[in-house]
């Protein structure tokens, strides 16, 4: 989606302060994983504060299709299990809307049953790449067709699976969790080596629900044929949500936000790490461990920010925050640059070919690689026309941006971010003055 894709757009003032306590939605990952697994158990599960993100809906939109019947009242969705071997082969295409996670794990699960289901996807999702879970899923004995090169809609033809050890040769989340998920059907032990980490809300969830997880250096493993366990879970809040709020606080004098219940998962918290390492006034009080995450209070107060280079090992940890943390970087001292984030060229957009542009057109510096950014410290940035590429990160990133810019910042496009965060502009806008 370009300029032109949506016609709503919402008008970003300058902040003077970023100030009062906020709670953010259901973390959407974990959301994703609960919502699936609990479809493959054997019992009801309520799974509370669910993401209201429409990538999670279309996640419950799937299951439904597949024969679970889900309730969903304010923030808790009940689940009742239909039993790993229990979905129905589907009467429909099962739409993944613009959800990479819903396509890939959902696929993960789909491996195993013995029916013939299709994942499609909205136009950007279509764009994205497959191949990474057709190599596994295939090896371990599902037939999945695709669009070229590797692209969804993908037709899947589940059946009996053979357990497999499995190299990930990108580091990602969600082709583990595919990989895993597919285990719980497999006749045997699955393992995943990740010699980068990421992510773990996948073994957690399944430790939650009764599965016994291997975590022994890179390798996570699964015995199937697995059997989970219906349950009540909480679900913290959204830290990649939150890193939005956050580096509003950084940025716009006289801050002093708190941010409540934020999932505090050591996988995910790479973003508090980075800011408070570059002199960010940040603190995490109230810390407690619940359903196996940790999760706690953060607070952030305006800060005056070194910048730097993000180390490489750090990116798979903060790969959604790095539009964010673009936008960041032009008001640091020495601004801030990053490699080894190729990934962000197949999110929900091009997010590096997005974000150059964007901070150009707010009048910055910065120089685009083909797996990076550097942008340049200490800059003003100016009222401009931003286009949100359709990609709900890209959208709130430069609502931040316009908060410390000169003048009125005009995003395009901007009713993307109900694929994370509905009311993200209200809820801003509630805790700015
Ligand atoms: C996610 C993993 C990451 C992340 C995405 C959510 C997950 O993707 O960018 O927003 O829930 O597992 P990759 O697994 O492709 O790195």
């Amino acid at each position: 989606m370009g300029l032109f894709g949506s016609a709503k757009s919402k008008k970003i003032k300058p902040a003077k302060a970023v100030t009062g306590s906020i709670q953010l939605p259901g973390d959407k990952s974990i959301s994703h994983r609960y919502a699936m697994l609990a479809a493959i158990a054997e019992g009801s599960s309520e799974i509370h504060f669910f993401s209201s993100s429409a990538d999670c809906q279309s996640t419950l939109a799937c299951l439904g299709k597949l024969g679970v019947t889900i309730e969903r009242r304010d923030n808790v969705v009940t689940i009742q299990g239909v039993g790993l071997r229990g979905l129905r082969p589907p009467r429909e295409v099962l739409d993944a809307g613009n959800s990479g996670s819903t396509m890939r794990m959902l696929a993960g699960i789909l491996a195993g049953q013995p029916f013939r289901s299709v994942l499609s996807g909205d136009a950007s999702l279509s764009r994205r790449p497959m191949q990474r879970v057709i190599d596994p899923l295939t090896r371990m004995g599902a037939r999945i067709w695709s669009a070229e090169g590797a692209r969804p809609p993908l037709e899947i033809e589940g059946g009996a699976l053979q357990p497999i050890r499995y190299e990930l040769p990108v580091p990602s989340a969600q082709v583990k969790s595919a990989v895993l998920f597919a285990g719980l059907c497999a006749e045997g032990e699955t393992e995943v080596v990740e010699h980068t980490a990421t992510r773990d809300h996948t073994e957690i969830a399944l430790e939650q629900m009764g599965v016994e997880i291997g975590r022994h250096g890179h390798t996570i493993s699964v015995r199937g044929p697995a059997r989970l366990e219906g349950r009540t879970v909480h679900v913290p809040g959204d830290i990649s949500s939150a890193a939005f709020f956050l580096a509003s606080a950084l940025l716009v004098p006289e801050s002093n936000l708190v941010i409540q219940n934020v999932g505090l998962n050591p996988t995910r918290t790479a973003i508090l790490d980075l800011l408070a390492s570059m002199g960010g006034d940040i603190h995490v009080l109230n810390v407690e461990m619940l359903h196996g995450e940790l999760l706690g209070d953060v607070r952030a107060g305006s800060s005056c920010l070194e910048g730097g280079e993000i180390p490489p090992g750090l990116i798979p940890r903060l790969i959604d925050e790095l539009p964010v943390l673009a936008v960041v970087g032009t008001q640091t001292e020495k601004g801030l640059w990053f490699r080894g984030a190729g990934e962000l060229r197949v999110k929900e957009s091009d997010r590096l070919a997005a974000v150059a542009p964007n901070l150009r057109r707010m009048g910055a510096e910065v120089e685009e690689f083909p797996d990076g950014l550097r942008v340049l410290g200490r800059q003003t940035l100016r009222s401009a026309e931003i286009d949100s590429y359709g990609d709900h990160r890209i959208a709130m990133a430069f609502a931040v941006a316009g908060l410390v810019a000169e003048g009125i910042t005009l995003i395009r496009g901007s009713d993307c971010v109900d694929v994370s965060f509905p009311g993200f502009f209200d809820a801003l806008a509630r805790v700015t003055d």
